[in-house]
């Protein structure tokens, strides 16, 4: 029912007001037919009377009507809210949080978003329905026949028994179906990726074979999935009907022969009796889909609870003076990368790593921006311990990466990243960045394309640096920032990041010219040593 509290409490209450009203309209008819019969056994009975309870039945017919139609707006429109505030609430966790938490975010945001849509959301808003039909259908029983109206309670309650039989093996079938479909999500979109690479060198047919094993199990799943719980819904009903019609209309037929009911009444409680018994078996299916979906409801739940601070002025830089990396160490699974590492570095100082590719630099780089933890050593920044603490570390830092990431939005989006800044500042830093000439040949709002397709290497980079200049932070990380550029594009690139006033550089490279090589104040060559 958590999910619930996504909507607006408003909302829900007049939900809940017209799912009375609806309830209410569908028993009058049961009333109403009931009426009718009685009126015309009756031995003075006018024909008029009747019409004018058929009359009736229509009023009730056109409120129940207008009422749906209410119901069902508000029932889509609530689903609306819920939607909208659950995408919100999990972007908010994966955006802030990190992604840690899940093995396929994009599966996640879609299937999995879905799947609570439909099976849980939508779910709890029905059983708010059905136990409002419920519970109107059984008080007017009760009010008119108690005994007729108790056999027919005590005959909802079986099914409830047979149901519980069939949950855990929905419950599995349901979670292997989840795990698959997020397996075919990965499987679709690396093949969908992949096919340029796959046409180049004449492998399609492995390629769609590739996609094919995720699909075949994921519908086996599925079919799997539906048949338990088509099947559980099948022998549910057939009990029901056995024990919601069969015997309650033989006790009731008993009970007219002896005298002691009417026949309206009995019409009328059979006709009640789907208020109560179809509701009720209604209310057991959700319940089942509701737990076969928890799994899926588990996996947004820190989502759910998380809620995101602020996040910092990002416009007052960090000031320092001393870097100091003392006896850092690190490895991936007993395999050591960074062993005993020591550094010092200086406000404004420039450095360069220089060690062969796999060597441990970016490992180096997200140890010093507090993404990894070392398993041993320190990082202090002046006084400050700032060793595998994101939050304190890494307004320290602007990183460049080899292979920037690059939004599939306009060329303002990518470099300012969405906030505002001040024309002024932003046309300096493009200035520096070398940028000037694109921004003014392409315009601000040029598309650049998925994965910054429609430019060059060297504007993708440009873009980075100048992302980083924007931010403002004291110490430039650069992680092989020049390696896929030509030789005149590396040095343009080292000219803006060396000559920055201010910055502090840590470049780590496996190649580097040697003109660049004597740009910076200090140059560690460990391509001989480990
Ligand atoms: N997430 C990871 N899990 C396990 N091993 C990793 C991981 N990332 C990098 N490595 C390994 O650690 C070593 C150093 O990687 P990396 O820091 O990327 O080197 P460099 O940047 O110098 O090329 C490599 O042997 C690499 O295979
Ligand atoms: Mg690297």
């Amino acid at each position: 029912m958590k999910i619930l509290r996504l909507a607006s409490r408003s909302l829900l209450s007049f939900y809940i007001i017209l799912a009375v009203i609806k309830a209410f309209g569908n028993i009058s008819i049961a009333y109403i037919s009931g009426l009718m019969i009685d009126t015309a056994l009756k031995k003075n009975s006018k024909f008029q009377e009747i019409f004018l309870i058929a009359v009736l039945g229509i009023i009730a017919l056109l409120i129940i009507l207008i009422s749906n139609i209410f119901f069902q707006y508000l029932k889509s429109d609530i689903v609306k809210n819920i939607n909208v505030e659950l995408k919100k609430k999990v972007f908010n966790y994966l955006v802030y949080v990190g992604k840690e938490t899940y093995k396929n975010e994009l599966s996640l945001v879609t299937n999995d978003l879905k799947q609570i849509e439909t099976q849980i959301t939508l779910n709890y808003l029905l059983i708010i329905s059905d136990v409002c039909s419920f519970v109107f259908a059984l008080l007017i029983g009760l009010a008119n026949s108690w005994i007729l109206t108790v056999i027919f309670s005590i005959a909802t309650i079986i099914p409830s028994i047979v149901q519980t039989h069939f949950t855990k093996r929905i419950q599995k079938t349901a979670k292997s179906w989840e795990k698959s479909n997020s397996e075919y999500t990965q499987s679709a979109s690396d093949t969908i990726n992949g096919t340029e690479t796959s046409r180049l060198y004449n492998t399609q047919s492995t390629l769609i074979s590739y996609v094919m094993k995720p699909i075949k199990e994921l519908e086996s799943n599925l079919k799997e999935m539906s048949f338990s719980q088509n099947s559980a819904y099948e022998i549910i009903a057939f009990v029901a009907e056995i024990m919601g019609f069969v015997i309650p209309f033989l006790i009731g037929s008993l009970l007219i022969l002896s005298g002691q009911l009417q026949v309206g009444i009995l019409i009328m409680i059979v006709q009640l009796s789907n208020q109560f018994i179809n509701p009720m078996i209604d209310i057991y299916n959700r319940i089942n889909q509701i737990k076969s979906n928890e799994p899926i409801y588990r996996k947004i739940e820190p989502a759910l609870n998380y809620t995101n601070k602020h996040e910092e002025d990002a416009s007052k830089p960090n000031k320092f003076e001393t870097l100091t990396v003392s006896h850092l160490f690190y490895s991936y699974s007993n395999t050591p990368v960074i062993n005993d590492l020591n550094l010092k570095i200086k406000n404004n100082e420039k450095i360069l790593f220089i060690a062969p590719s796999g060597w441990g630099k970016t490992t180096f780089l997200k140890l010093l921006m507090g993404i990894l933890k070392p398993l041993d050593g320190d990082i202090v920044v002046d006084k400050l311990n700032i060793t595998s603490n994101f939050e304190k570390s890494h307004n320290y830092f602007s990183y460049i990466n080899q292979r920037p990431f690059i939004f599939d939005a306009n060329l303002r989006f990518n470099i300012t990243l969405g906030r505002s800044v001040s024309n002024e500042f932003l046309n300096k830093v493009i200035r520096t960045a070398g940028l000037e000439k694109l921004i003014k040949e392409k315009g601000w709002d040029y598309q650049v394309g998925e994965n910054g397709k429609k430019l060059s290497g060297g504007q993708i980079q440009r873009i980075e640096i100048a992302r980083a200049l924007l931010a403002n932070r004291p110490i430039l990380l650069a992680d092989e920032a020049t390696s896929s550029l030509d030789n005149k594009l590396s040095l343009a690139i080292h000219k803006i990041i060396l000559n920055s006033p201010g910055l502090t550089v840590i470049e780590v490279a496996h190649k580097i010219t040697d003109q660049e090589k004597k740009m910076f104040d200090r140059v560690i060559d460990l391509n001989n040593k480990q």
